[in-house]
């Protein structure tokens, strides 16, 4: 099996939570072991992935800024799906859907090759110490997983707050062929998490990346 990207955390589930995750109206889309078709889950739309999405109260916000586009968000934390679930009927959003697996199993098993519009990758964990630097999402096995399923000229958007994973995310993605792009702005697209601003709060600088996946 290979290393995974988070800690598996049990945390408690409220009874709204529990209560989101079991309406079965189709929003919360299982593990499946073969692909699926986006076009039949969203159509006509455009299709991005969100890898780790905490509580997703800024997926929530920008999926309801953005009707033109379908949103995949993939979180492993049983809360934070049901969390999630229970925004996106509160406020009728119609181009979510939502799934409590390991996205990069997602990836390889779900997701037919060249499909996404774009992954978003928000404050991935980010494994501080010298010795778990290995569990990082962004590594050049994993750029290249994502780049085989994305569109070209598709998006991948990241921000950290840990310089050294920035470092690390530049350095892999120059030297991937499948990736271009580097440091942007601040886009006022992106609203602040709570993540972000607990370390905004303790004066971490949050760097913010955006790579284009290449022409085949
Ligand atoms: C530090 S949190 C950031 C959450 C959110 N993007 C934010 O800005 O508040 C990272 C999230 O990524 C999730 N995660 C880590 N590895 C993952 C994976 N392989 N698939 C899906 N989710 C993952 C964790 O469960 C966690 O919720």
């Amino acid at each position: 099996m290979s290393i995974r990207t988070y800690k598996p955390r049990r945390g408690r589930v409220t009874p709204r939570q529990a209560a989101a995750l079991d309406v079965g109206d189709g929003l919360l889309i299982e593990l499946g072991r073969t692909a699926f078709s986006l076009k039949d889950e969203w159509p006509g739309l455009p299709v991005i992935l969100e890898i780790g999405f905490g509580t997703g109260a800024a997926t929530a916000m920008m999926a309801g800024r953005q009707p033109h586009l379908g949103l995949l968000a993939v979180d492993v934390h049983t809360p934070g799906i049901g969390d999630l679930l229970h925004r996106v009927r509160t406020i009728g959003l119609t181009n979510v859907r939502v799934m409590e697996a390991d996205a990069l199993e997602v990836l390889r098993t779900m997701i037919p090759q060249g499909s996404l519009a774009g992954i978003r990758t928000y404050f991935p964990d980010p494994w501080p110490k010298v010795r778990h630097h290995k569990r990082r999402l962004v590594t050049a096995e994993h750029a290249s997983l994502i780049g085989s399923r994305t569109v070209t000229s598709g998006t991948w958007d990241l921000a950290t707050d840990w310089a050294h994973y920035a470092d690390q995310m530049i350095d892999v993605l120059n030297k991937h062929p499948m990736w271009e792009g580097g440091a942007v702005d601040r886009t006022s697209d992106r609203p602040v998490t709570r993540y972000e601003q607990t370390a905004l709060d303790q004066g971490r600088e949050v760097t913010d990346l955006r790579y284009f996946r290449t022409i085949r």
